[in-house]
């Protein structure tokens, strides 16, 4: 079955069309840049723009980087304060005229990792990180998903751990490599306290680069790059949506 996936995210928004049962991507994705407001009327013509350069007609499944519960935007810790309350599922679903599905962007990306990627078949517990401007989580057990964890937000000396541990915080600060590690092993540390995972799986722009930081890392926990890089939020935001 073919789905359109999108990623919503702060800099671009991004969709191709995808094959669910094999994750590949039909077509060479295509990318707008998110609108400077980024709030719903604009992101949504922006889908709208994306889903017609495919001639699209059939199911949307749209990554999108907050919580969402039913289709409502909980919070907006990256993203315009607009959208929080908002029905994002019947807005984008009246603009584009395709039945649409949103899902929380990290989450899209787990299920993408665990059903292509680096979690194929990984039983236990297993949490992807996305380090990019934000640190967006996804929590698995025996490949099951529990939507909705916002791992990012976790207290670190003061601040959310987003502000100190993403990629965003490291070239704002202009950290070093060694730096930067020393920091994401602190907020692992912690995670591994709380949830004890049997697998972290790094993904996010910077898992392009995780020779320079991983090997660094000392933690318990075995800790991988994510596979699908630049097109996991596409394939499982594809994933998510309603069949
Ligand atoms: C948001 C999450 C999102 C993450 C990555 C955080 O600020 O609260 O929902 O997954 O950024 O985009």
């Amino acid at each position: 079955m073919e789905v359109l996936g999108i990623d919503v995210g702060g800099s671009g928004i991004k969709g191709a069309p995808v094959d669910i049962k094999t994750g590949r991507l039909l077509a060479e994705r295509y990318r707008i840049k998110t609108p400077k407001s980024a709030e719903p009327r604009p992101v949504a013509e922006v889908v709208d723009k994306i889903a017609r350069s495919f001639n699209w007609k059939g199911p949307i499944g749209i990554g999108f980087p907050a919580p969402i519960k039913s289709g409502v935007a909980m919070m907006a810790a990256n993203i315009s304060p607009e959208w929080v309350g908002v029905n994002a599922d019947e807005l984008f679903t009246k603009v584009t005229g395709c039945d649409c599905t949103l899902v929380n962007d990290a989450d899209a990306a787990g299920l993408a990792e665990m059903s292509f990627g680096a979690g194929r078949g990984q039983a236990g517990t297993v949490i992807l990180l996305t380090l990019g401007t934000g640190i967006g989580s996804a929590i698995f057990h025996s490949g099951h998903l529990l939507p909705n964890t916002e791992f990012g937000h976790l207290d670190m000396k003061g601040r959310d751990a987003e502000h100190r541990a993403s990629d965003a915080a490291r070239q704002r600060e202009d950290l070093s490599w060694k730096k930067y590690a020393r920091r994401l092993n602190r907020y692992l540390l912690e995670m591994e306290k709380l949830f004890w995972p049997d697998l972290f799986i790094v993904g996010g722009g910077i898992s392009k680069q995780s020779e320079k930081f991983l090997p660094l890392l000392a933690i318990e926990t075995p800790i991988i790059p994510a596979e699908l890089l630049n097109d996991a939020g596409i394939v499982g935001a594809a994933l998510a949506a309603k069949p």
